[in-house]
């Protein structure tokens, strides 16, 4: 029998709804009972349209809440750090949103703290918990493409929600720290998380608001078997939130498209009848709903993998190291920007058990004097074979029946 859980949330803006409809979504018996926002107007709001009992504008009380046993962060960036330590402090165990931190030097203090107190945590995650993407890392891990070359992964929007998003210094960066951190982890949960990133080459730009942070990013991160992994992330893209990952392997390949078209598309001439989708655009003409929006986007999954870790005694998928670990990437990116060359990813932390990863190349040499490098059905209906000529160095072709 799983437990059920009495949580204090940090945080009633749009990430506090989502985790609200999800913790109590359906039949579910977790529920709220502190919510802590900056005012208490806010606050007493969001408990009154939830049915959570008790709210406050003092995020150390709603913490130290006795009838609670967990606490979610879903505040600001800049406020993870003092959220995490005062759970860790009150020895509760503890979920944060993303990013961890607004930098790995931050990310780092958190993971201490945490470590310090020997508390549960997780970090979250949402979009590794997508229906989609759980089904395709598993078929990934079953060898299913063989293995993973190249992942690229994009989010893109037309900007947040929040004036404290666009502040470089409440939120640690911009669009890369705001949106690549999905597309990283999504991008090493398909290369697999025990491969190391060495190194990023990044392309940041404020290209359309005007606002001090980048509102555009592109990247290249470069894995230790040689996978790479590309993000593309926007504050300056019109039209919804587009979210979409390729997984390219040696032997197949993988498309996803979590939200502008996942399926139901709808024309209205009438409009105007609320919300649609996260970041849509408008209410009329071709729109593209999402059918259960917080399913879709991974939260569903992502707490119950959270609890059922808790009252397991197990990790969850996704942990503060993780956390920490898309952190390091980030902050390469921001060199590699600056610099505008191939930076190191610096990572002071790493996962205690993992694998050796060896560095696959392609063999070079063969048993025979051939290798096969492909074959191909012609419209003619000859097979054409193409081979690597290890003697000569030449690449020969072949051509069988017809
Ligand atoms: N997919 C996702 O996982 C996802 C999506 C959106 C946001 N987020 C993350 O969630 C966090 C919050 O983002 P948001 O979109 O909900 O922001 P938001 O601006 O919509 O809401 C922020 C909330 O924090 C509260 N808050 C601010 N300062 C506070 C303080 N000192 N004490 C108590 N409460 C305080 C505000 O009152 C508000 O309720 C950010 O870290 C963001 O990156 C994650």
């Amino acid at each position: 029998m799983k437990e059920a859980h009495n949580i204090t949330l940090l945080g009633a803006g749009l990430i506090g709804t989502f985790y609200t409809m999800t913790v109590q979504g359906q039949r579910s018996r977790d529920r709220i009972r502190t919510i802590c926002a900056l005012t208490d107007g806010e606050a007493e709001a969001f408990a009154r349209k939830w049915g959570i009992p008790k709210w406050t504008a003092n995020m150390k009380m709603a913490v130290e809440d006795p009838e609670t046993d967990i606490v979610i962060v879903g505040v600001p960036n800049y406020l993870h750090k003092k959220a995490i330590t005062l759970a860790a402090k009150a020895g509760k165990p503890v979920l944060c949103t993303k990013p961890l931190a607004r930098n790995a030097r931050e990310a780092l203090e958190i993971l201490e703290v945490v470590d310090k107190a020997g508390v549960f945590a997780g970090y979250l995650e949402d979009l590794v918990y997508t229906p989609k993407t759980l089904k395709s890392v598993a078929a990934v891990k079953r060898g299913a493409v063989g293995k993973v070359l190249w992942v690229r992964s994009r989010e893109t929007h037309s900007g947040p929600h929040s004036a404290w998003f666009w502040d470089k210094k409440l939120a640690g960066g911009g669009a890369i720290v705001d949106l690549a951190c999905h597309c990283i982890e999504i991008i090493r949960s398909f290369i697999g998380k025990e491969v190391r990133p060495v190194e990023v080459m990044c392309l940041a730009d404020t290209v359309v608001h005007p606002i001090a942070a980048e509102d555009s990013g592109i990247a290249l991160i470069r894995f230790k078997n040689q996978a790479v992994g590309q993000f593309e992330v926007s504050w300056a893209f019109r039209g919804g939130m587009d979210l979409r990952d390729e997984v390219a392997g040696a032997e197949g390949t993988i498309w996803l498209n979590h939200f502008l078209r996942t399926g139901y598309e709808m024309f209205t001439a009438a409009g105007g009848k609320g919300y649609v989708a996260e970041k849509a655009e408008g209410e009329a003409g071709w729109l593209f709903p999402v059918g259960d929006e917080v399913h879709e986007l991974g939260y569903t999954n992502m707490f119950s993998d959270m609890f059922d870790a808790l009252d397991e005694g197990r990790e969850p998928v996704e942990t503060l190291l993780d956390g920490y670990i898309v952190n390091a990437i980030m902050d390469a990116c921001y060199r590699s920007a600056r610099t505008r060359r191939w930076e190191p990813v610096m990572l002071e932390r790493w996962y205690p058990e993992a694998k050796k990863e060896k560095a696959k190349a392609p063999k070079k040499t063969a048993k025979g004097r051939y290798s096969l490098i492909k074959e191909e059905r012609m419209p003619d209906g000859t097979l054409k074979q193409l081979l690597q000529d290890w003697k000569t160095g030449h690449v020969i072709q072949r051509i069988k029946g017809g």
